[in-house]
């Protein structure tokens, strides 16, 4: 997915993203951070062509999101989760909300239910099929929204805050399950705030008014004097480090991070 000097103003005059570029490519895993306000929610409508840019491109190999005959191949392409798991149900039971996908895509009924029990249990829902959503925890609504999206066979699954109403543990099971998905293949564009989530990123884009302010991987970012890491709370491990005078060797998992400190002694 390429972001091709990408502007966009809701209101002519004031500019959310300014020259926004960047290149995802296929397999990759990354985080995109930034305060409220700085445009993740604007630049993932327009992953998808939920938003059209006003100047630049948004294209997902040959398909550009201007192009109005490629959205439905880009929505196929390009899943999109969002935070808040009530509004994103729409149907009256999990299997449901994954087949209504489906039906939009005309998938054959046979294959159908081949793929919509795959994806309720790439996602362990399968015993919640006929589950509806007021039976459901915050963190399963999430599990079903991403069991409706691969059931799709996206190559890229983009969530927006999807874990910021999850308790810690929903959240960790929602990070276990996205990086199962990425070891099966599937490119992981994750915004959020929490910064422990970054560190299990491969690479890291900070937003800053629209404009991007940093793009590598985690521990640079959160290393001791980088500058864009100033004005971000550090992930736990970092602190730790830091508050050790260490330098940061920061690992996506903490308790790894403390092993390595051990085996430093
Ligand atoms: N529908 C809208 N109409 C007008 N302005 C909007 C709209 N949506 C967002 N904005 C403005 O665009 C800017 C970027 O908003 P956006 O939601 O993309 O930020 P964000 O980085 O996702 O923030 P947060 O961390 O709070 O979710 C903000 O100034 C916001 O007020
Ligand atoms: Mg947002």
């Amino acid at each position: 997915m390429v972001f091709d000097r990408v502007d966009y103003d809701y209101r002519q005059g004031e500019p959310v993203l300014r020259q926004l570029s960047f290149a995802i490519h296929p397999g990759e895993f990354v985080a995109v951070i930034g305060a409220n306000g700085s445009g993740k929610s604007t630049a993932a409508k327009l992953t998808n062509g939920l938003l059209q840019p006003r100047a630049g491109q948004v294209r997902l190999g040959p398909l550009d999101t201007l192009n109005r005959q490629d959205l439905v191949k880009i929505r196929e392409r390009a899943g999109l989760v969002f935070q808040n798991p009530d509004d994103q149900f729409i149907t009256a039971s999990v299997l449901d909300e994954v087949v209504f996908g489906l039906e939009n895509l005309r998938v054959p009924r046979a294959e159908m239910s081949r793929r919509a029990s795959a994806a309720l249990r790439a996602v362990q829902m399968e015993a919640y099929a006929d589950a509806a959503p007021h039976q459901l925890s915050g963190g399963q609504k999430q599990r079903a929204a991403i069991a409706a999206v691969i059931a799709m066979q996206p190559e890229i699954l983009i969530l927006d805050e999807a874990t910021s109403m999850l308790d810690p543990q929903g959240r960790q099971e929602l990070i276990q399950l996205l990086h199962s998905l990425h070891r099966q293949g599937l490119t992981i564009i994750h915004i959020t705030h929490h910064m422990d989530e970054v560190l299990a990123a491969e690479r890291v884009l900070l937003l800053c008014g629209g404009e991007l302010a940093y793009d590598g991987p985690p521990s640079e970012l959160f290393s001791n004097g980088s500058a864009a890491g100033q004005a971000l709370e550090l992930p736990f491990a970092a602190r730790l480090f830091q508050a050790l005078g260490l330098e940061v060797p920061v690992s996506a998992d903490w308790k790894e991070t403390i092993e390595q400190l051990w085996a430093m002694r």
